[in-house]
């Protein structure tokens, strides 16, 4: 991937002047200040795709009265890196938590709209929520090892779902995910270390274990290399590449190099609108959005 970042000019007649959707206190908590103020803001690009993991319509996410989450529609294709950027603010975090229903756990928070993951609504009453977290996994910022050892944090999982009958099927689910997170040559010999003594990027490889020792369908990442230096940050790079051909990831960052290097979509959010949405080589190289070109530029955000 890696595209060439060009600046490209939007023709006037491209974008219509709208009316304002956003709310004072929206732009006032935006690290993009007034940027966006009277433009239209609904969606340009491919918002769809032929095989969606998730088919998200409509989405409106509310923290009490105020609107987080604005109309948002998108899918989300199967076995793909989609990245999510923008401002922060913009509620990229707050959509991407709706995904695996963590937002279940904010009182305030009020999701509508219709999101399902392979045609199934996620948030049928019905649901099994512990079931729907095993199949979209999460990996946060700040990596969360639980104060137990290399070994019991990746065997957590897999225990409470009960998908290890005998001790050498559960020991075979720990190496193969520690492998697969490219942590097992670092921690093979010390596997009752506690996790929370490992590195930060060794940390965050070992909550990545911990998120794929229940096999999950898809894992959500929010800004997982922000607490990392750079070989970390590319050793985590490279796992997503090696693991997007088993698993559908969506990944938020605020490092347009990283978006451009690890994903096959990206989908811009601006004041709670998806503004812009594509082939991640095409929004980079040739930005449809005005807004878009200015975040990926560099003149706010
Ligand atoms: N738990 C919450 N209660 C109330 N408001 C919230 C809550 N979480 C987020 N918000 C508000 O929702 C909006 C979107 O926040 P969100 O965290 O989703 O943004 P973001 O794009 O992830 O930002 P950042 O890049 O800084 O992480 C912001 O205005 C924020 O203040
Ligand atoms: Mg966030």
């Amino acid at each position: 991937m890696n595209p060439k970042i060009v600046a490209r000019q939007i023709e006037p007649d491209e974008r219509i002047a709208g009316s304002v959707e956003s709310s004072a206190s929206d732009r006032s908590k935006s690290a993009a200040g007034d940027a966006g103020a009277g433009m239209d803001l609904s969606t340009v690009g491919t918002p769809y795709v032929d095989k969606p993991k998730f088919t998200l319509r409509n989405v409106d996410v509310f923290y009490g009265d105020k609107q987080a989450i604005r109309d948002v529609s998108l899918d989300v294709g199967e076995r793909q890196v989609t990245a999510f950027i923008g401002p922060s603010g913009c509620g990229k975090s707050t959509f991407l938590r709706c995904l695996n229903r963590m937002n279940d756990s904010i009182p305030a928070a009020r999701i509508s709209g219709q999101l399902m993951l392979d045609g199934q609504d996620i948030y049928d009453p019905k649901r099994d929520v512990v079931e729907l977290r095993a199949r979209v996994g999460m990996v946060f910022q700040k990596p969360n090892p639980f104060p137990k050892s290399i070994y019991d944090n990746v065997a957590y999982g897999p225990r409470i779902h009960g998908l290890a009958n005998r001790k050498a099927e559960l020991d075979e689910i720990v190496e193969k995910s520690l492998r697969q997170a490219g942590l097992w040559n670092e921690v093979k010999d010390r596997l009752d270390a506690t996790g929370t003594g490992l590195s930060g990027g060794q940390q965050q490889r070992l909550c990545i274990a911990r998120a794929i020792a229940v096999s999950p369908e898809v894992v959500l990442m929010d800004e997982p290399c922000s607490a990392l230096d750079p070989i970390a940050t590319a050793r985590i790079e490279e796992l997503i590449s090696e693991l997007s051909g088993t698993y559908t990831i969506v990944i938020v960052t605020h490092s347009m190099q990283q978006a451009a290097r690890v994903s096959h979509r990206t989908a811009y959010f601006h004041l709670g609108h998806l503004v812009e949405i594509g082939e991640t080589d095409g929004v980079f190289t040739s930005p449809k959005h005005e807004l878009t070109e200015s975040y990926i530029t560099g003149r706010f955000g």
